[in-house]
């Protein structure tokens, strides 16, 4: 396995490969992070991992210092799982001092949920991956559905900025008792665990309500925030949107549509986000 931190050797390395399949990532590597590796490896003749903690897409008061950066353990992951090459580059590396800031946008996608409580987020999440698909140039990417809105706000910037690059969904991992898989479980402890599964919790009994003929989005959102707030975790938002615009709905018609259910939520100090789509039998 090539292990490279400079963007002049990525290339150079990345030159000598075929058709290659890039996970990005920034490390504090699950078992989430491995499907989505198992899944490029049936994409592409190469698989390319990259492990980067984007100082852009946390606000000053965000866990970017305290976010895990197990780097040597999830160099083994990458090793054991048969990655081709890993680029670990350095933040000065990705965002030269001398160089000033780029703005990159989609404005559509990004200014709503998670927007409105991370207005930072989405603009630093599309600069890094502007410049990972750059620098690896790969002839896919994989993205986790788990984080539904930036896997649409990716599509969305790479199809606008016309990158020669497909996107890959993959399907969220869960834990046996429905968590979804995510680097920042590792804060929560057992009990703190246990309120957080209040997510996966409200997405089923909104899909239970949808699959039973509810209709409408209000109700709906109501009955996510009920079953969160019995697990007494303090919610940003559960709503129910169109499955690709994001935009609210004045009518749920799975006939027409697939919806999107998404909730994000505090446990305590922690944050943590799902989804689920519910689409027609
Ligand atoms: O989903 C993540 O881990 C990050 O947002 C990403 C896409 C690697 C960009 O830093």
């Amino acid at each position: 396995m090539i292990v490279t931190h400079t963007i002049d050797e990525t290339r150079q390395r990345r030159a000598a490969l075929g058709t290659v399949a890039l996970v990005p990532t920034m490390g504090a590597l699950h078992a989430g992070h491995l499907s989505l590796v198992r899944r490029a490896k049936q994409l592409a003749d190469h698989v390319a991992v990259s492990i980067f903690v984007n100082p852009t897409q946390f606000a000053p008061h965000e866990d970017f210092e305290k976010y895990p950066r197990p780097i040597e353990s999830d160099l083994a992951k990458c090793r054991a799982e048969g990655v081709d090459l890993v680029f670990n580059p350095t933040v000065d590396e990705l965002y030269p001092p001398a160089v000033g800031a780029i703005e990159l946008s989609v404005p559509e996608l990004a200014q709503t949920l998670e927007g409105e409580f991370r207005p930072h987020f989405f603009g630093g999440v599309c600069r890094v991956v502007a410049k990972l698909l750059n620098v690896v140039r790969p002839d896919v990417a994989c993205f986790g559905q788990k984080d539904y809105q930036q896997l649409r706000v990716i599509e969305a910037m790479t199809a606008g900025l016309c990158l020669p690059i497909r996107i890959e969904p993959c399907p969220t991992v869960r834990d046996d008792d429905g968590l979804a898989l995510s680097s920042r479980n590792a804060y929560l402890d057992d009990k703190q665990r246990k309120r957080g599964l209040s997510l996966s919790m409200a997405l089923a009994e909104a899909e239970r309500a949808i699959a039973d003929g509810e209709t409408d989005p209000d109700e709906v959102e109501g009955a996510m925030r009920r079953v969160m707030a019995t697990h007494d975790v303090r919610v940003d938002y559960a709503a129910v949107r169109h499955s690709k615009t994001l935009k609210p709905l004045d009518l749920i018609n799975l006939a027409l549509e697939p919806v999107v259910c998404l909730v994000a939520a505090h446990v305590d100090r922690v944050r943590l986000i799902d989804n689920r789509v519910v689409a027609a039998e």
